[in-house]
């Protein structure tokens, strides 16, 4: 099969990204937990799409940065799970390891491992990859368009309004320009944006059959995507991922639970990226609000002093999940900003840049989370509870969740020290 996407691109990303490393951008990187089979429409593409420009818009406008685009779409098919098997009433059943392995119906039939599925994935990422590239360059994430972005059942809460007023703020802006002279129509920076792609390198089949020789560089790239990531479970220095990915040129990023050592992060660092190319690794921590303020700062250091020019990212969902009584995993907003909160406070207080986030969202309206200025209450999970694995913010609670970051992002201004 043609690669998906092109290694002139991941190196693009990867300088995006040493950008970030370098204290002078900022990532998003988000997008669902799971791409789903079932759920593949144009207009769900193109609400997380939005979404997405919303964040970043409030995050460009709000803390005056370029921010980095990723999306953890066109490939995010492979779960990771925490046991191979799973109970359900009295059946033991190999556990569902998102679309690109198996289905998620409890039954023995629909959980049997079906390499097919890795073609159809590839045929699904090929389709979103398409369209993503459409609107991304089509005229759709114009800037002129900002309040567009804006769906109903956002525009009337609270963030919703909020962001209403920064669009039109945006507006005047470019209008400024337009009127001091300067030819906004023909800036290709308004018009087209870069929203690359990721997901997390799990099945090795999959990346191994995708991955190319370079003909500019010879260097070889996994043309999956433009950037992958090694997830918490199979991030083991010595271990076949890491392996693997060490052998590739595109950015890479690696999940830090709160089981991580010093010793841990440095390896990876070493082996991942032995000439300290900027942007090429990111770490991402997922460590829980409750202990990331006591197990950050150690990392910060001690990757600072090895000289490795990373990007620190924070993941704020997957430290933070809880089942409610009635067994429903969710997640609390309030928990997610603490963590975030506590993320930025460890980078200002050791001199590191809060790089980015790392986030589990979709453009609909669900219910999953709980919280946020419209609260999603328990007892209203049950309502549009629709993913195939973990709970994602929904519109919302996302573009809240931006203002809010934007705000800790404009903090740097009292740090001084590397914060540019
Ligand atoms: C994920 O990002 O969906 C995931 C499973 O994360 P982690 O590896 O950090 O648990
Ligand atoms: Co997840």
């Amino acid at each position: 099969m043609p690669p998906l996407v092109f290694a002139g691109e991941a190196r693009a990303l990867r300088a995006a990204l040493g950008e970030v490393a370098a204290g002078r951008a900022f990532l998003i990187q988000a997008g669902d937990c799971a791409e789903s089979f079932h759920d593949f429409t144009a207009v769900s593409i193109r609400e997380k799409l939005k979404i997405m420009l919303q964040m970043a818009a409030v995050l460009t406008y709000g803390a005056m940065l370029p921010v980095v685009k990723v999306g953890r779409i066109a490939g995010q098919f492979a779960k990771p799970r925490s046991s191979p098997t799973e109970r359900v009433g009295d059946v033991e059943l190999p556990s569902f390891l998102g679309h690109l392995v198996n289905g998620e119906a409890p039954t023995p039939e629909a959980r049997v491992h079906d390499p097919g599925r890795m073609v159809q994935a590839y045929h699904q990422s090929a389709a979103t990859l398409n369209l993503l590239r459409a609107f991304t360059k089509g005229g759709f994430a114009d800037i002129m368009r900002v309040h567009e972005w804006n769906q109903n059942f956002v525009a009337t809460s609270v963030e919703g309004r909020r962001y209403e007023q920064l669009a039109t703020e945006i507006e005047r802006a470019l209008r400024f320009m337009t009127a001091c002279g300067i030819d906004v129509a023909s800036e290709r920076q308004l018009h087209e944006v870069d929203v690359w792609t990721s997901h997390e390198g799990l099945v090795l089949d999959y990346e191994e059959g995708l991955t190319r020789r370079d003909s500019l560089t010879g260097d070889w790239y996994d043309c999956s995507a433009h950037m992958l990531w090694i997830g918490e479970r199979t991030r083991q220095p010595d271990g076949a991922h890491t392996e693997f990915f060490s052998g590739v040129h595109n950015p890479v990023g690696v999940k830090l639970g709160p089981g991580v050592t010093a010793d841990e992060v440095l390896d990876l660092c070493e082996r991942l990226n032995p000439g300290r190319v900027p942007g090429r690794v990111t770490l991402i921590t997922r460590m829980g609000a409750g202990c990331i303020g006591e197990l950050l700062p150690p990392l910060l250091r001690s990757v600072s002093e090895a000289g490795h020019p990373v990007v620190w990212a924070c993941d704020p969902m997957h430290g933070n999940g809880v089942r409610t009584a009635t067994g429903v995993k969710t997640r609390s907003f309030d928990a997610i900003m603490a963590e975030l909160e506590s993320f930025f406070a460890a980078c200002w207080q050791e001199g590191a840049w809060p790089g980015g986030v790392h986030l589990e969202y979709t453009g609909e309206d669900v219910t999953e989370c709980l919280g946020g200025s419209e609260a999603v209450l328990e007892e209203q999970l049950a309502h549009r509870y629709e993913t195939l694995c973990d709970p994602r913010l929904n519109a919302r609670q996302a573009l809240d969740l931006a203002f809010r970051v934007a705000e800790l992002m404009r903090q740097r201004d009292v740090f001084p020290g590397r914060a540019g």
